[in-house]
């Protein structure tokens, strides 16, 4: 069953049913000012970090589910409806809610009064925009009241939903004809205050919650809207808010517009006030200026509108394949955004209060986005090496405020040095820029400890080769890519963390998945340094890469697949010998996609077990059988009910190392197979199962194990995005950055049997025309000229290029 449908030539998903299985989000927001905004108007507002800066407040697991929003609350006639359904929850006339790359516009209509609400935040600005538009399509005036409404948080999202002993006191506004400035706390340590701000003057106001609600009522009957009044509350404590009022008169065919604005301010700890207890508002101003009237907020948002085309004109294409081409060209490269963005912080399923950036996905985020904004990925990494320590193990996170290490996590997660190679060759081939290899960038965060990022990158090497276990594998620590897989653990106390806590530090347990990283990331590195001119460097790392590979062959080898791990005992995990937790997905993925034991046939004989072993119809599950009973030894993993995340579910972020590996051994057909069956745009049919997003990617999907198989959950923030876009663009569609130049190298099932692709790459337009007879004879064409090979040599003084490739 559908909820909606996609709207390609717009960029939008169109949400026609309010009554989504789960709430279906968008981001608003690219530098600084984010939004949540869910297909009922819900959703929260912040700055950079949603723990330390939330600028509206929202409860999670609430009751009734996704409370919380920017509210606009019509009483016609005292029928009260919302533009969003909620919270009123009257039932509409019709009802569009258009999630759009940067915006949601709502198209409502109820008893012939017609709302359009249009929300984004504009480019270089700190707010968001909420234009609403009533329009009467009566044949009779129509006397409305309207409110607008959100809710301040205290900043610190941690402390605003715990610390009420405090909380109930702090809570300060200031207020003038048309704004409400939140300045909880300004008085003392904060420099920075939001306001709630509307272009044309109210007829009355609220600023204090339990006034404008009513101490006994909810969000879905205000008593200030009941009553079509203001109380005019000036909150001092408590809970403070932000609401305008306004009496409409709407003529037959009329219609009238107000612009909502929620800002965000900071002021020069010398210029904080004007006099006692006033804030300084120049810079309020200036951004109320800005958006005060409908040509403003038009033109900020087709300059929305228009980077988003131009920054994904950089890849595009058109095959005979709708879905794979929706996905390329808008949602996936959008979600990439997000998660380049966001990391795995501020979600519906992450609360913004747990965790910062990860050192790990930050580094994969940056795989499927950095075609798109070079530049800004450059930044990133270093940002990220910048919590690397010497010896090459690394903080697991930072929080994107203050960019320094979380002291409370720690490191020890020995997969993380890794992904910085990974991350940084990935930069270069897209750029062609080795320059970045001399950035000086901390240790620590540390003054003084400043080194080139080569050095960053040797260092990632070293930790691996100086921590191997008794089978001269890597060793694991407290965990690699599966956080879950805790092997050092031990853990016996309920709510301790599986992921910091460490018992019984074993100094023996080992990773085959690590094994394989540093074989693919180390042939890599070794690319990189012959490159630079290394050669004797690069052929150390060589013989380092050979000795692991072959560590690998010998105690990695299950005989149908590639184990997992070894335990703190030396037992092995992912093994036919294992009751459960027989075959893990990670290995087969990563060993193939690095091609251990390529001659022996292993890659091909692990990927036919992912088939017949872990293969269900909505991807490839984690691991297989899954856990019954919890494993002291292995931790997490075994602590979750079967089918559901790291223990069994279809763990969407490794498929796409499936779908790569697949391509690596030339099986396309199951490349691309493996790419469909947890797509979400080739499950909006079965949303009512699926029931996250149709147009996003979510963490899990429940194995065949799980009560609810099928059902996907955590969306958005999940570096499933990133994979994804890798393997349909590199290893699908196979154009694949490298060093030399942009290679083309197509991976098409038989059913895509053209694609014309268009793609911007180091400052030079590709037009490739793929036209594919699923022959195995590879023939280039380019700007007329057969060339050997599958690399189009870079050639910076061409301005379009033409490519022809016949399979
Ligand atoms: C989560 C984490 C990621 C980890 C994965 C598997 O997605 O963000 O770092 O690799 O789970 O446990
Ligand atoms: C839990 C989750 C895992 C995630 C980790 C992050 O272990 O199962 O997916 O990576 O928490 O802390």
């Amino acid at each position: 069953m559908k909820f909606g449908h996609f709207d390609d030539k717009e960029y939008e998903y169109v949400i026609t049913n309010y009554n989504t299985p789960l709430p279906w989000i968008n981001y608003l927001g690219q530098d600084g000012f984010f939004s949540l905004m869910s297909n009922t108007c819900g959703g929260y507002m912040f700055y950079k970090d949603a723990k330390l800066r939330r600028i509206t407040r929202f409860r999670y697991n609430n009751v009734p589910r996704d409370y919380g929003g920017r509210y606009y609350y019509i009483n016609d006639n005292n029928t009260i409806w919302n533009p969003g359904f909620l919270p009123f929850k009257t039932k509409l006339d019709s009802y569009k809610c258009r999630h759009g790359l940067g915006y949601t516009i709502f198209e409502s209509e109820k008893n012939k009064l017609k709302a359009d609400l249009l929300c984004f935040v504009p480019l270089n600005d700190l707010c968001e925009i909420n234009q609403l538009t009533l329009t009467n399509n009566d044949n009779k005036t129509k006397n409305v009241t309207l409110h607008g409404v959100i809710e301040w948080c205290l900043w610190n999202a941690v402390d605003d939903q715990t610390n009420f002993q405090r909380n109930w006191n702090i809570g300060e506004v200031e207020i003038d004809d048309q704004t409400i400035y939140h300045k909880t706390e300004y008085r003392e340590r904060r420099n920075h205050y939001a306001f709630y701000h509307t272009n044309v003057k109210h007829d009355g106001f609220d600023s204090d919650l339990d006034t404008f609600i009513g101490l006994y009522n909810s969000w879905c009957d205000p008593s200030a809207v009941l009553n079509k009044t203001s109380y005019n509350s000036a909150a001092s404590g408590w809970a403070p808010i932000a609401s305008h009022m306004f009496n409409i008169e709407l003529k037959p065919g009329e219609s009238k517009t107000i612009i909502f604005q929620t800002g965000y301010v900071e002021n020069d700890d010398d210029k904080k006030f004007t006099s006692l207890d006033v804030i300084n508002k120049e810079k309020a101003y200036e951004l109320q200026n800005k958006y005060n009237n409908k040509e403003k907020v038009e033109k900020a948002f087709n300059e929305l509108k228009n980077k988003w085309v131009t920054l994904l004109s950089t890849l595009n294409v058109k095959s005979d394949n709708e879905k794979f081409d929706r996905m390329i060209n808008i949602w996936n490269q959008y979600q990439c955004m997000v998660t380049f963005n966001m990391s795995r912080s501020a979600s519906y399923y992450e609360s913004g209060t747990g965790r910062g950036m990860g050192f790990r996905d930050s580094c994969q985020d940056l795989l499927g986005f950095l075609h798109l904004i070079p530049e800004k990925s450059r930044e990133r990494i270093k940002d990220i090496a910048s919590i690397q320590f010497e010896d090459g193990s690394t903080y697991h996170q930072y929080q994107p405020l203050t960019k320094r290490g979380n002291a409370d996590i720690g490191g020890g997660f020995n997969d993380d040095p890794l992904w910085l190679i990974a991350a940084v060759s990935q930069y270069i081939k897209e750029t062609g820029d080795y320059t970045i290899l001399n950035d000086p960038t901390p240790f620590n965060n540390k003054e003084g400890s400043e080194r080139p990022l080569i050095d960053h990158l040797r260092a990632s090497l070293n930790f691996i080769i100086t921590h191997k276990g008794p089978h001269g594998l890597p060793l694991i620590g407290r965990a690699d890519w599966n956080d879950c897989l805790n092997l050092n653990c031990f853990s016996k106390t309920p709510g301790e963390s599986f992921q910091t806590t460490s018992n019984f530090e074993s100094g023996k347990a080992e990773s085959v998945f690590i094994a394989g990283m540093f074989v693919l990331y180390g042939k890599e590195f070794a690319t990189i340094l012959k490159n630079i001119g290394n050669v004797d460097e690069s052929n150390k790392v060589l013989k380092e890469v050979k000795d692991i590979e072959d560590a690998t062959i010998k105690y990695g080898w299950d005989g149908e697949w590639f184990v997992r791990a070894y335990d703190a005992y030396c037992n092995k995990v992912g093994s036919h010998e294992c009751e459960d937790g027989q075959i893990f997905v990670e290995p087969q993925g990563f060993c193939t996609m690095a091609r251990i034991g390529e001659d022996l046939g292993y890659g091909k004989k692990a990927l036919d077990s992912v088939e017949k072993i872990l293969t269900n119809d909505y991807g490839v599950e984690i691991l297989h059988p899954c856990y019954k009973e919890y494993h002291l030894e292995l931790g997490e993993v075994s602590s979750y009910p079967r089918g559901y995340k790291e223990n069994g579910s279809v763990f969407c972020h490794n498929n796409p190392w499936i779908v790569i590996a697949n391509t690596v051994i030339g099986n396309n057909e199951r490349a691309f197979d493996v790419y469909k069956r947890n797509c979400p745009a080739y499950l909006e049919d079965v949303s009512e199962i699926h029931k996250t997003e149709p147009y996003i990617y979510s963490q899990t999907i429940a194995g065949r194990d799980a009560k609810n198989y099928g059902e996907a959950k955590n969306s958005w923030l999940t570096g499933t995005a990133s994979w994804t876009m890798f393997a349909a663009s590199q290893a699908i569609l196979g154009i694949k950055p490298d060093y030399e130049g942009l290679m083309i190298d197509p991976h098409l099932p038989k059913e895509i049997k053209n694609a014309k692709v268009t793609r911007i790459f180091r400052g030079v337009k590709y037009n490739i025309t793929i036209e594919n007879n699923n022959t195995s004879n590879y023939q280039m064409v380019v700007d007329g000229k057969t060339i050997n090979g599958k690399v189009i040599p870079y050639d910076k003084t061409k301005k379009d290029v033409d490519v022809r490739i016949s399979l």
